[in-house]
């Protein structure tokens, strides 16, 4: 079998699994539930739910990866020698497999957006006006067109590897990503109406703080933008040396995926205000903000069009970043089921790639010819069911199925100070054994309900 792949460096890891937590969800899901969910008490709440649930179960991924150094189905499949947690193991592994093909089948037709809007200023600029019209407009050709383009370039990363394919271009982009947000947001903020969307970003309703469905879509928003439960951060995790300090490195990648979720809500909600100041319309006939595909792929183009032709540079940057963000997360998606196949196989990596992704394109196709009847369900049944589900069996999986001594050795590899006397030592185990699977089990509980 072929070697196995590692990061070459701690910060090429970080800029992966930062890369892989930040993306649509950061961007577009965070700062319209923010807005929708009273402002920064949202925040707040996401905040303690990210570093209070997600980041202990994001430990549990990367801890158990590293540790077993395979893919999900094998490594969860070895946690312990009994038969009938083996079996558990290989049929939660293959259960994550199956989930992260899927959200990546519905995440391409979205992504697939994104690059047929970023190609419509510059058909604009070109002078070529019906090929832009034809790329906004809605379309089975341009979705199909769009999907396929994006899937392409997935499947071309993927199958480099883990060195020269993510690593490399996680590190170009998300430094990319992070400088045209920013000057997004400096140019949002030089126009009128910016203000006015500041206030209802960050002005607390603190009553609705303790509100238990604000709390759970607050947790259910941390737990996919954190990529968790579907071993997308175990197979990360497993290509990391074991020189690195896995408690120290689990927090930066928390850490950026909070921050950029919370700078992007500095661009969306104000520029969602600019947009009104326009006399676009940005309210619902229930007099909630707009929040669902309309907001991107009609408020926003509305006012990038209402700005003449600076609109133009500004909706191709607002696009660039919506791509990056979601190339460097599909990236992530495709690594589960190829890592699998080819460990499994001991297939060369090239081809299984191409293999793989051509199925999951198969299935966003059949996506966008059935999609009402598809789209939503599959959103439905993979980020709100199944990935708290599965989060929850890997914590009980990193709680329970392993010796503790087993973990405790593992998160002491590259450790330079001592673990047994931190504060993440003494709570982390008892917070992946008990309270991680309580509350998980509470929000899915309540998304039945
Ligand atoms: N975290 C990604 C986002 O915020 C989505 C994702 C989910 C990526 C699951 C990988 C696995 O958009």
């Amino acid at each position: 079998m072929s070697q196995r792949g590692q990061f070459s460096s701690k910060a090429g890891f970080i800029m992966a699994a930062a890369g892989s937590a930040v993306g649509l969800g950061n961007i577009w899901g965070f700062p319209t539930q923010a807005a929708s969910h009273g402002g920064a008490a949202f925040v707040l709440v996401y905040l303690i739910a990210a570093f209070l649930m997600a980041y202990p179960a994001l430990m549990a991924e990367l801890i158990i990866g590293r540790h077993a150094r395979a893919n999900v189905v094998s490594a969860l499949g070895r946690a312990n020698p009994r038969p009938a947690v083996r079996l558990l193991g290989r049929f939660t592994g293959y259960y994550g497999v199956a989930i992260a093909s899927l959200i990546l089948s519905f995440y391409a037709i979205v992504a697939g957006w994104m690059l047929a809007h970023l190609g419509q200023p510059i058909a604009t600029a070109l002078g070529a006006d019906s090929v832009g019209q034809w790329l906004s407009g809605d379309s089975h050709s341009r979705n199909l067109l769009g999907a396929a383009t994006f899937s392409a370039i997935t499947i071309a990363v993927v199958s480099q590897g883990v060195e020269q394919g993510i690593e490399k271009w996680s590190s170009r982009l998300m430094p990319l990503l992070i400088a045209i947000l920013l000057l997004l947001i400096g140019y949002v903020f030089t126009r009128e109406g910016a203000v006015e969307g500041l206030r209802v970003y960050l002005l607390p309703d603190l009553a609705r703080a303790t509100d238990p469905k604000l709390i759970l879509n607050a947790t259910g928003q941390a737990f996919f933008s954190l990529s968790l439960g579907v071993g997308t951060m175990l197979i990360y995790g497993s290509y990391l040396s074991r020189e690195e300090n896995l408690p120290r490195i689990g927090a930066w990648v928390t850490l950026i995926d909070v921050s950029i979720a919370f700078i992007a809500g500095l661009l969306i909600i104000p520029a969602l205000y600019v947009a009104q100041a326009q006399g676009v319309t940005i309210f619902d006939d229930s007099g909630q903000l707009i929040a669902g595909p309309s907001l991107i792929l009609q408020v926003l183009p509305s006012l990038f069009t209402s700005m003449g032709d600076i609109g133009l540079v500004i909706a191709a940057a607002f696009f660039g970043l919506m791509s990056i963000a979601a190339l460097t997360s599909s990236i992530s998606m495709l690594e589960v089921p190829v890592s699998c196949a080819v460990e499994q196989t001991g297939a060369g990596r090239a081809r299984i790639t191409l293999l793989v992704g051509a199925i999951i394109f198969a299935l966003s196709s059949l996506i966008i010819f059935n999609f009402e009847p598809l789209f939503g369900w599959v959103i439905e049944l993979t980020t709100v069911y199944s990935q708290p589900l599965l989060g929850m069996i890997f914590c009980l999986f990193a709680g329970w199925a392993y010796h503790r001594n087993t973990l405790l050795e593992e998160i002491k590899q590259g450790d330079d100070c001592q673990i047994e006397q931190q504060l993440f030592w003494k709570i982390w185990p008892f917070y992946v054994r008990f309270i991680c699977p309580l509350l998980i089990c509470a929000c899915l509980i309540q998304s039945l309900l």
